[in-house]
């Protein structure tokens, strides 16, 4: 192992990890999908849960990932061979997360390039003076056209690929560095524009006034799901990432920060886009083309309307983008590090591979729309439920399992405090790990599979 450690890329600097690793939890999961599930969920109850999920659930998974990689110092396979030798079942998990992180690249990079699309529609003035109805309509014109959405999914996967073939330091950490804070003030901006439109107060009540009656088992479900989706947990990312740290790095500090980055910004963009909901009388409940078809609404109203939609968008292309390079890093670094491949071939194929996979989602907007091969749901939702609901809150799950009981290494606690003096977090964590983390996924699932 240690000449793994020695030849092994670094991050160039803390803050450049941290923005990497916000970089990949914040994207079209926060400003997209937070917003549209919250939505569909009925509001409050919903936020409620997801916040619980996040806090004891996801941060201390976030920790064990973070540790796992670092000491394993490889891929997200070779990081369990490190720790557990060739063949234990543990390397089982570090395989769901390649399986799962390039599942979701597959579909995630048809809603890209849907904002890579917006990018075009906002830069050529589409939005100004066109009515609430209208700018609905253009989003149906576009996900009904098979080309276009194709068009727009394969463009957004070269990106990622262009991206990744940097490598580390001069691909990912230094676009990320650029990127994150911008679109932090961006939605800042457009959080304050919301909270001064009619329809704040109506946002605020919808998103923080819990009524626990519009809680069903699915809403938990998504809820957990999301949590894991949102910081991009059990998909083997956060392992891969943490593969990148220097020995020391705190790593508690590094993960509060994290997640509370990827918090607020969902709670913005939710926050932000009910104002327009509500102001304009639109639906909560509208599903994946939410941010699409409010987002414009509020620019059109705007002054200098039209620069701000592109900005916007071009902002939403780069969170996803900041996003999806994790998921492709995932299995190129498995195949760099295990099989010894190049970092050009690895990417080329994998990016290739997920383009192709992900047709059948480009298509379900459009010409297999009707086509429903499991559960009544069209491929996009199959692909997203199968991740989103199983795979990633089971790696999840088996991580905390990993960490909290079966790992033997000696330093776990020390590792985890970096040197630091802070005797409530190691006992504090291991308890979430151990107990609190499994028993709510297990609940979870065990409810929305009707067992209780
Ligand atoms: N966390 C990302 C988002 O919220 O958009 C999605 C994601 C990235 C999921 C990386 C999984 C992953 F491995």
């Amino acid at each position: 192992m240690a000449d793994q450690r020695a030849g092994r890329a670094h991050w160039a600097s803390r803050f450049g990890f941290v923005l990497a690793a916000a970089g990949s939890a914040i994207g079209l999961g926060n400003i997209w999908k937070f917003p549209y599930i919250t939505g569909q969920n009925g509001g409050g109850a919903f936020v409620l849960v997801y916040l619980g999920c996040i806090v004891v659930v996801g941060l201390p998974i976030m920790m064990a990932e973070f540790l796992i990689g670092r000491h394993g110092q490889r891929d997200a396979v070779g990081s369990f061979v490190a720790l557990e030798g060739k063949g234990s079942p543990w390397c089982l998990v570090g395989w769901g997360g390649v399986a799962a992180s390039f599942i979701v690249l597959s579909f995630y990079a048809v809603v890209a390039g849907w904002s890579f699309d917006y990018v075009v529609k906002s830069a050529m003035g589409t939005f100004p003076g066109r009515s609430a109805g209208e700018i609905n309509a253009l989003f149906g014109g576009l996900v009904s056209s098979p080309l276009q959405v194709v068009f727009w999914q394969g463009f957004f996967v070269a990106a990622t690929v262009s991206i990744v073939l940097g490598g580390i330091r001069g691909g990912i950490e230094r676009w990320s560095k650029v990127l994150m804070p911008v679109l932090f003030m961006l939605l800042v901006l457009l959080f304050v524009r919301g909270m001064l439109s009619p329809g704040a107060g109506a946002a605020l009540d919808f998103m923080f006034r819990p009524d626990f009656g519009r809680l069903t088992p699915q809403a938990l479900l998504d809820a957990l799901g999301h949590a894991f989706f949102t910081l991009s947990l059990g998909a083997g990312t956060m392992i891969t990432y943490g593969s990148y740290l220097h020995p020391k790095s705190d790593l508690f500090s590094l993960s509060v920060r994290i997640t509370v980055l990827d918090t607020l910004v969902a709670l913005l963009s939710g926050l932000a886009i009910f104002s327009v909901v509500f102001a304009a009388g639109l639906e909560p409940a509208a599903g994946p083309g939410l941010v699409f078809q409010t987002i414009p609404i509020v620019f059109a109203s705007l002054p200098f309307g039209s620069l701000l939609a592109f900005v916007f968008f071009v902002l939403l292309a780069f969170a996803a983008l900041s996003s999806s390079i994790s998921m492709l890093e995932v299995s190129v670094a498995y195949l760099i590090d295990e099989k010894g491949w190049g970092r050009k071939r690895s990417t080329f194929l994998i990016g290739s591979l997920a383009f192709l996979v992900g047709l059948p989602s480009a298509l379900s907007f459009n010409v297999w729309a009707q086509v429903t091969p499991l559960f009544g749901k069209t491929f996009f939702d199959l692909m997203d439920v199968l991740v989103s609901s199983y795979m990633f809150p089971l790696g999840g799950l088996f991580v905390a399992l990993y960490a909290g009981w079966f790992w033997k290494g000696e330093g776990e606690k020390e590792e985890l405090l970096g040197g630091r003096h802070r005797a409530w977090l190691f006992p504090l964590w291991h308890f979430l790990l151990r107990y609190v983390a499994p028993s709510a996924v297990l609940l979870i699932l065990l409810n929305q599979i009707g067992v209780f």
